[in-house]
């Protein structure tokens, strides 16, 4: 888990895990923010936690220690929560469509800073959030979930985002359920999902795209 601020959505994971929602562990969280909020969440729940000084390791630098890391615990799948930086090649070739970000808009509208504040200020009826796979650009990595959350004419940044983010919290997990139990995969520009159905007790998913 990578995290620059408060980490509610990283509570959100740590919290879909104890309820046994979520079949998976945290292995290590990041922060490249000495101060993180997100970090004080790990310490409350016995996660180790790592501050990388993004100015002792510049540039790739920060990313490469990243990588190192986390493949040292084993790491399989590495989140983005409130990561306010673009991920490099280091951990992007260390991870390839392994690392997911939350995003607070319905990309590819507003991507970037402040996606609530760019949802208002444009005046759309509908906006929410994205959980999508992380590529070399801004939000622009294949989309696994959505979910759309109604924007109202006098709707505030503060506003939105707050009923934004309870959506966030659904979804997140839901995502990292979803590829835990290998039901994705990536085709082009695509995720699809392999439905699962209960037969007599059994979970039977068919091959994806079957
Ligand atoms: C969330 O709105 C997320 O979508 C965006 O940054 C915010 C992080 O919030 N990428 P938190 O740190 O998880 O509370």
């Amino acid at each position: 888990m990578l995290a620059s601020g408060r980490g509610s959505n990283f509570q959100a994971v740590i919290d879909s895990i104890a309820a046994g929602r979520l079949r998976a562990s945290i292995e290590l969280l990041i922060t490249d923010v000495p101060d993180a909020y997100a970090a004080e969440r790990a310490e409350r729940h016995g996660i180790v936690s790592l501050y990388i000084d993004p100015k002792e390791h510049s540039g790739e630098g920060f990313y490469e220690k990243a990588a190192d890391e986390l493949k040292k615990r084993g790491v399989e799948l590495v989140l983005l929560a409130g990561f306010m930086r673009i991920v490099k090649k280091p951990l992007l070739e260390a991870y390839p469509m392994r690392i997911m970000n939350i995003h607070p808009a319905l990309l590819p509208s507003f991507a970037g800073l402040h996606g609530q504040g760019q949802a208002v200020h444009y005046g759309v009826r509908v906006s929410g959030c994205t959980v999508h796979f992380v590529d070399g650009g801004m939000d622009t990595g294949p989309v696994i979930i959505q979910a759309a959350v109604p924007v109202y004419p006098e709707d505030t940044e503060e506003g939105l985002s707050e009923r934004i983010l309870k959506y966030e919290h659904m979804i997140y997990p839901e995502a990292i359920r979803l590829f835990s139990e290998g039901r994705l995969k990536v085709v082009g520009r695509k995720v699809m999902i392999k439905e699962c159905k209960e037969i007599e007790g059994a979970i039977i998913c068919p091959p994806i795209g079957g």
